[in-house]
């Protein structure tokens, strides 16, 4: 089990660009391999669960290459995959397994989804209900992986209202919604990420938008495209965080997406007091981009505006860093989802951050963190095996008097393998051993 050793570090400077945007580079394998004709991308992330993502469709027939910094996607049509030989494994990765369920409950043919330890205690029953509800036949543990799909169902439209704020649910009825007769509604109960809509109209798929719902209709075609993907936010936060919380700091981040369904930890950040500029925005393939200067700041703890929780979803455990070093209390409510993501990220940010000398109160839907200095830890910061967890603890070395130890920071790698370059780049003293 690989571990990080963060040594204290002060001051950091220097221009960086984080990798391509993890939810965005799924959709653009998914969509490319789907479509008529060649699809190429550049700026991908090339993460664990996006290769996970890639292998999958490899399974299933489509020819997917690497030509210098360009993935070439041979799309094999909306009808065109094959019965994969074995089970498609896609190891940590949420976001294949609930899009790709989208795809599988519509083929012709039987087949499998099956994940890492993480993945296989993850909740299902939000997309095997409707999925279900559509005509699907699939089997689940207790409504988690292993998902077995029985094919050659035809799939009805239904008008589904999301009883969660997913865009993962949201995007897997959508992509079910391509091979349903009829039109397939999906209504959210606050707005989430929106790259799956994006792309379907880049692709040139008529998705109708009327504020919440979102609908799709049955038998189009999506048309080969070119994508560029812009750098992750969700990656991007945790440098974000990091040059808030230390003392002497001014970074760029360049060409980082800044949809404002995902921009939500901008939001958060700035109500603390941070110093966050943003320029030089720009629109590449439907999305936004913008570079970003973050300089030193004095945070203050905060009440978490609600309706911020899903554009901000992914950045909570870097977030509740910035809160452990805020002066004064900070709240956050209304996010119980936090509790099924890779780990309990409520459970486990609070249990590292204990160990840090930092007082916090879990809640049942979000957590309470009074702002406060880090103490020696005593133990190893367990990390759960969550990318995100480890990545923001090794944030906290820039505000500690002692080395912080991380263990279980092998799936870094499924979002962001080159972080502790890049962190050290600017000026943290990280390592992997
Ligand atoms: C994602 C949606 C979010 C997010 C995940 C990626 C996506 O999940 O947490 O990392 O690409 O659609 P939920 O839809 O479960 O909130």
């Amino acid at each position: 089990m690989a571990k990080f050793i963060a040594k204290p570090a002060k001051s950091l400077s220097g221009n960086i660009k984080v990798p391509g945007d993890k939810s965005i580079s799924h959709r653009s394998v998914m969509l490319g391999s789907l479509a008529n004709g060649i699809t190429e991308v550049t700026g991908l992330l090339e993460g664990e669960d996006v290769i996970s993502t890639i292998k999958s469709f490899r399974s299933m027939g489509v020819d997917i290459d690497r030509n210098d910094d360009k993935l070439i996607i041979n799309g094999v049509g909306i009808d065109g995959l094959q019965k994969p030989d074995i089970a498609l494994n896609v190891g940590n990765s949420g976001t294949s397994m609930r899009l790709i369920s989208g795809i599988l409950a519509a083929q012709s043919f039987d087949s499998e989804l099956i994940g890492d330890e993480s993945l296989s205690e993850r909740p299902m029953g939000r997309i095997i209900k409707p999925l279900t509800e559509m005509g699907a036949i699939i089997n689940s543990q207790g409504n988690k992986p292993p998902l077995k799909f029985f094919g050659g169902q035809k799939l009805q439209s239904i008008s589904y209202d999301l009883p969660i704020a997913s865009a993962q649910v949201k995007s897997c009825l959508l992509l079910a919604g391509m091979y349903a007769e009829g039109k397939t509604c999906v209504s959210e109960p606050a707005t989430t990420r929106n790259h799956t809509e994006n792309m379907l109209q880049g692709f040139g798929y008529k998705v109708n938008i009327d504020s919440d719902n979102i609908c799709i209709e049955g038998g189009g075609e999506l048309k080969s495209s070119k994508i560029q993907v812009p750098g992750d936010i969700s990656s991007a936060a945790f440098f974000m965080v990091a040059a808030s919380i230390a003392n002497n700091a001014d970074i760029t981040l360049s060409a980082v997406n800044v949809n404002p369904t995902r921009t939500g930890v901008i939001n958060i950040l700035r109500l603390m007091g941070a110093n966050i500029e943003l320029s030089n925005q720009r629109e590449i393939g439907g999305e936004l981009l913008a570079d970003f200067r973050i300089k030193s700041s004095e945070l203050s703890g905060i009440e978490i505006p609600e309706e911020l929780v899903p554009l901000a979803i992914d950045e909570f455990p870097a977030i509740f860093i910035a809160a452990s070093c805020a002066k004064g209390l900070t709240t956050l409510t209304g996010a119980k989802e936090l509790r099924v993501k890779e780990s309990d990220r409520i459970q486990v940010m609070a249990d590292g951050l204990i160990t840090l000398g930092i007082d916090c109160e879990v809640l049942d839907d979000g957590i309470t963190i009074y702002g406060g200095e880090y103490h020696k830890p005593l133990e190893v910061i367990k990390s759960h095996h969550d990318h995100r967890i480890s990545m923001s603890f090794a944030l906290a070395s820039l505000r500690s008097r002692f080395d912080i130890e991380i263990e279980g920071v092998d799936n870094v790698k499924t979002s962001f393998p080159n972080f502790v370059e890049l962190a050290n780049s600017i000026g943290m003293d990280l390592h992997e051993i």
